[in-house]
């Protein structure tokens, strides 16, 4: 810990100091940390390896190989000194893969705060007001129950929606727009992570509705193939079939559909994955596979699952396959929720925003 110093916390703020820490959060024992070299030492000498993080801080790691190679250097005159050292990740992130009951409730808090906000945000939006307008919205009921952004919201009109990371938010939202909404609350260091898609004016174009209800229905698929024991890229081949059997429907595509699938004809229209492990991080640590074998789902997991279809204006040209028609130009769609796996296949956290077609134009 850094110790308490009250001149320089006049500048840069509270500091919780060393006495503080163990009565706070519960350390066996804390020091001032310019004593690391001195007591570190001790800790590691009679341990048989050390586990530790490598990968992130090169300035600590060298510092604690540094640790590491006097231990070895004395270990024939001490008698001691650790021989291994493993990456702790393996087991750590084994263990943020499984949440335990508190820290679903806080799942489930961050959940519920951020699907209040999105259906806010449709009671809101409309056409001539500004995408920052609605994510403030967003934001200041996160704020109000004491959350805050998980991620930097996405608020995408138009255009915009074919833009996956688009954060500018700063543009003017047209009636006939659709409304991509990316966002979620961070409470209680826990994460929920959010997407619909709506039309502006309060009705599909035939063009919209078309994608909307492939999205939805690759989405609903992908949600049907979660359940403890199921390998983790299934949801995401289930998304992918279902995208591109509408996207041939629509003409978009032309093929064969296992051609298009294993020739990945698909990309420039569904470029991501179907999602990621959420929790105290967004996009969460934990395998998704082990060499070739796919993680499978286990009770306690919580994944999001967030197919999308964006037919860019500046879609490129696909091999082989038919030039877009300007109709289709600018839609992009994507639909997220965040799903824990259970006993019995799976609970939807997120299930209070709704995504049916009709309540996407209420
Ligand atoms: N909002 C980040 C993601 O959906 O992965
Ligand atoms: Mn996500
Ligand atoms: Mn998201």
């Amino acid at each position: 810990m850094e110790p308490k110093d009250i001149k320089t916390e006049i500048w840069t703020g509270y500091r919780t100091g060393v006495e503080a820490a163990q009565e706070k959060y519960g350390a066996d024992i804390a020091y001032p940390i310019a004593e690391l070299a001195e007591q570190l030492p001790q800790y590691l000498k009679y341990a048989d390896r050390i586990l530790y993080r490598l990968g992130h801080d090169d300035a600590f790691n060298a510092q604690v190989i540094g640790f590491w190679q006097q231990l070895l250097r004395r270990r024939g005159r001490d008698g001691y000194a650790p021989t291994a050292i493993e990456d702790l990740s393996d087991y750590l992130h084994a263990m943020r893969l499984i949440k335990d009951p508190s820290e679903l409730q806080q799942m489930r808090r961050a959940a519920a705060i951020a699907a209040e906000a999105h259906n806010l945000a449709r009671t809101i939006a409309q056409p001539g007001m500004y995408e920052y307008e609605v994510q403030a919205a967003i934001e200041h009921l996160f704020a109000k129950q004491g959350g805050g952004v998980a991620y930097p919201s996405i608020v995408a009109s138009g255009g915009n929606s074919c833009i996956l990371h688009y954060v500018e938010n700063n543009q003017k939202m047209g009636e006939t727009d659709l409304l991509l909404i990316d966002a979620g609350c961070s409470v209680g260091y826990y994460n929920s992570d959010i997407t619909r898609t709506f039309p502006v004016g309060g009705t599909f174009t035939p063009e919209q509705k078309a994608i909307y209800e492939i999205v939805l229905e690759a989405q609903l698929a992908a949600i049907d193939c979660i359940a403890p024991g199921i390998p983790y890229n299934e949801h995401h081949d289930a998304a992918v079939r279902v995208i591109v059997e509408g996207l041939l429907d629509l003409g978009l595509l032309v093929g064969d559909i296992d051609e298009i699938i294993s020739e990945e004809k698909y990309k420039p229209f569904y470029m991501h994955k179907t999602g990621h492990w959420l929790g105290l991080d967004v996009h969460d640590v934990g395998a998704y596979k082990y060499g070739e074998d796919w993680q499978e789902l286990a009770v306690g997991n919580v994944l999001t699952v967030e197919p999308g279809i964006y037919i860019s204006p500046y879609i490129e040209p696909i091999e082989g396959q038919p030039e877009v028609d300007p109709q289709w130009h600018g839609i992009g769609v994507r639909i997220e929720d965040d799903v824990l796996v259970t006993e019995t296949g799976l609970e939807i956290l997120t299930e209070a925003v709704p995504k049916s077609v009709a309540a996407m134009e209420r």
